[in-house]
């Protein structure tokens, strides 16, 4: 790759992680919107509660409005929490260019960047079934500060 090509490839993949995580971070900062504590509360229940900045809009929309049939579990909640919730992911879903378009079955480990970010020359292909990772929407298992934000390639470490 021609050297210009490679800083314009790496000045977008921090221009992408960047605004990826921006969410997370006003949060750890304490500038956050209200409803922020429900969000942590009911939606990192299961799993990491993901950055909103991740997936776009319609997105959200779609995964707030079938909450009963979520990717096989029944994650529920009563008609105000889901509205409050639906309407903060709205304000600070992802509006990145490589975020704008709705990944497979609203996923953000089927999005285009995240294939991209963890192809098997980054991650290793049988890494995704250890047992100490289970699934690759288990982010905290290889970025130890997904919970804060902290996506940054200082902050992974593939467990064996
Ligand atoms: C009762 C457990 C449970 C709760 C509560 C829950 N989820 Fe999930 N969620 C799951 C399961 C199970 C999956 C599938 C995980 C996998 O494929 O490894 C999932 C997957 C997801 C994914 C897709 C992850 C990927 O593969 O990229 C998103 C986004 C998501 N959940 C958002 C939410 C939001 C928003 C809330 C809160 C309103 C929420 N979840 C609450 C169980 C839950
Ligand atoms: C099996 C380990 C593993 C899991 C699970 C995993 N990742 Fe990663 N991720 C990596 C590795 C390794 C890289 C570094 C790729 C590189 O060096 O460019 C990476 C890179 C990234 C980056 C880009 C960081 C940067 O600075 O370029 C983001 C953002 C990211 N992952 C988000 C996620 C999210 C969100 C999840 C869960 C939905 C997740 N990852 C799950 C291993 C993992």
């Amino acid at each position: 790759m021609p050297r210009i090509s490679i800083l314009k490839h790496l000045a977008s993949a921090v221009a992408l992680c960047a605004s990826l995580v921006a969410g997370a971070h006003a949060e750890s900062k304490g500038n956050s919107v209200p409803h922020l504590s429900k969000y942590q509360q009911e939606c990192a229940a299961c799993h990491l509660a993901f950055p909103p900045g991740m997936l776009p809009v319609a997105s959200w929309q779609r995964i707030m409005g079938s909450l009963s049939q979520h990717y096989g579990a029944d994650a529920s909640l009563n008609d105000a929490t889901t509205r409050d919730i639906a309407a903060w992911l709205k304000t600070h879903a992802g509006t990145y260019k490589r975020v704008s378009e709705a990944p497979p079955q609203d996923r953000i480990t089927q999005s285009a960047w995240f294939l991209q970010k963890h192809r098997p020359g980054e991650v290793p292909a049988d890494a995704w079934k250890r047992a100490t990772v289970g699934s690759p929407a288990n982010c905290g298992a290889c970025h130890r500060n997904a919970a804060q934000g902290g996506f940054s390639e200082r902050e992974i470490s593939i467990p064996k």
